[in-house]
């Protein structure tokens, strides 16, 4: 790989970082795709000088996280009306020294649900009611699938389920809830408690479509017990390489080649155990 004075740069800004897989993931496709591009990690607070600083570097893109996602929509020039409707930009594309936001992240759910199964006219069950949940919760209303939220607290699920004006059941009540399909969207079963699961068994049907946003386990304690279940499992490794694979296309133009990307992640996940 040369670096040079044409090099491009990207990175992801978010405090704390902790172990980021996307430098890994993103120099990867750099890499393969014979890009002159570089991706690194930027752990600050400061999302108001990150912006100039996107701004007076040049810096062509960033993937935006934790605590970033909600406060950096009045900063930007401009946002997408998807990202705007979920209240959240995970991507910013610095286009000729004006940032823009998207939100791949509800794409990245999309693609990783569309892959495997047909989603209109889904009874889904959401369990989360935090920034995820609200990316996957919008654009699963916006592709014909009907909703129900149950959140630990009930005040930010009461909350979520009206913005989608879609029913709320508290935590310890979702297991009398009919879905098809389920989506986990907390860190509950993340590694290293990975020996977590907050579904109950009962819910957890045959046939049934079971996704855990989750990546670290590749296979969380949830998808294990969903598989002896007989359900469809759907690890987050997709929803989270899918929603890498929407940020490149967005920088570069280019069609992301996924199937490396999944290789890379799980690489990656390998070393980190
Ligand atoms: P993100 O933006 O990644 O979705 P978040 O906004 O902090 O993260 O939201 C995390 C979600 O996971 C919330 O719905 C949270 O529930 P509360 O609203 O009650 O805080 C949920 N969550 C986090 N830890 C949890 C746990 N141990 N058990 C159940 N729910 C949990």
């Amino acid at each position: 790989m040369i670096i040079d004075q044409h090099t491009a740069l990207y990175g992801v800004v978010g405090y704390p970082l902790g172990h980021s897989l996307s430098p890994a993931m993103h120099n990867g496709v750099f890499l393969e795709t014979g890009l002159n591009a570089v991706y690194l990690a930027f752990e600050t607070k400061d999302m108001g000088g990150c912006l100039q600083g996107m701004k007076a570097l040049g810096i062509r893109g960033m993937s935006v996280t934790i605590p970033h996602k909600s406060v950096v929509i009045p900063l930007l020039d401009e946002v997408d009306d998807l990202a705007k409707r979920i209240g959240a930009v995970n991507t910013i594309v610095n286009s000729e020294n004006r940032l823009v936001g998207y939100n791949t992240d509800a794409l990245g759910v999309l693609k990783a649900l569309e892959d495997k199964i047909e989603l209109s006219g889904r009874n889904c069950l959401i369990i989360g009611a935090g920034g995820a949940a609200r990316a996957v919760g919008f654009i699963m209303k916006e592709n014909g699938v009907r909703l129900c939220i149950t959140n630990r607290s009930n005040d930010k699920g009461e909350a979520l389920a009206r913005s989608l004006g879609c029913p709320f059941v508290p935590l310890k009540e979702m297991g009398d809830i009919h879905a098809d399909l389920l989506i986990q969207t907390t860190p509950v079963g993340m590694y290293p408690h990975d020996d977590q699961c907050i579904v109950p068994r009962e819910l957890l049907k045959k046939g049934m479509v079971v996704m855990d946003i989750v990546y670290n386990p590749i296979e969380t304690k949830l998808l294990t017990l969903a598989k002896i279940r007989g359900c469809i499992t759907i690890s987050g490794l997709w929803m989270f390489v899918h929603q890498g694979a929407e940020q490149f296309r967005l920088w570069t133009g280019r069609e992301a080649p996924v199937t490396s990307m999944i290789k890379l992640v799980e690489m990656e996940l390998g070393k980190s155990g």
